[in-house]
């Protein structure tokens, strides 16, 4: 893939439970920029968790809101930018991130993810009747969409949150991304 010449942020993409905001979080406080949850922004808008918004209102719904939110951040620079998993699956919420951005699909191993997700019950299923069922649809057809977005991936399966986001800051640190030049 080519890598554009300047970065003036990070956009971190990924399946659920990948560790995406943890990392988001770390990186941010070493770069000494600001992160922004997408997911946190929406709950702030919608005034309640995900979960109940979806529940009530469905999922076109919020992908409506998620694309607002991408779109609220298109001129954000010099920031750390956690996104909900499901940023893929509109390119026009997507797209309207990639300028200026360093792009990292933060993943792990199917089984990995359905024991996380399991442990900590607190999203909303996509499309299944279970975790495992909904994990199992959407992974293998939202990997290729990372892969097609990000520039590296981190591999969070073996790895502490603070090891993947050691993992990214060494990849940054070869692109320059935090020097004053960009
Ligand atoms: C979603 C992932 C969630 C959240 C929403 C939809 C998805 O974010 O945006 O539940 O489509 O995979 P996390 O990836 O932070 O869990």
């Amino acid at each position: 893939m080519t890598i554009p010449q300047t970065y003036r942020r990070l956009v971190l993409i990924g399946f659920r439970a990948c560790g995406k905001s943890n990392i988001a979080r770390r990186i941010a406080e070493d770069l000494g920029w600001k992160v922004y949850s997408l997911d946190a922004m929406l709950e702030e808008q919608f005034g309640e968790p995900i979960a109940q918004y979806v529940q009530k209102y469905g999922w076109q719904e919020f992908r409506q809101a998620e694309l607002g939110i991408a779109q609220s951040l298109q001129d954000t620079m010099e920031c750390v930018l956690d996104c909900g998993g499901g940023i893929v699956e509109q390119s026009q919420a997507i797209d309207s991130l990639r300028e200026h951005s360093f792009i990292v699909h933060v993943t792990a191993d199917i089984e990995t993810i359905i024991q996380r997700l399991e442990r900590k019950q607190n999203r909303p299923l996509l499309s299944g009747a279970t975790i495992r069922d909904d994990v199992v649809s959407n992974y293998t057809r939202r990997q290729p969409l990372y892969e097609q977005y990000a520039h590296a991936t981190v591999d969070t399966t073996h790895a502490s949150k603070d090891d993947s986001a050691k993992q990214v800051l060494a990849i940054l640190r070869t692109l320059d991304l935090s020097s004053s030049s960009l």
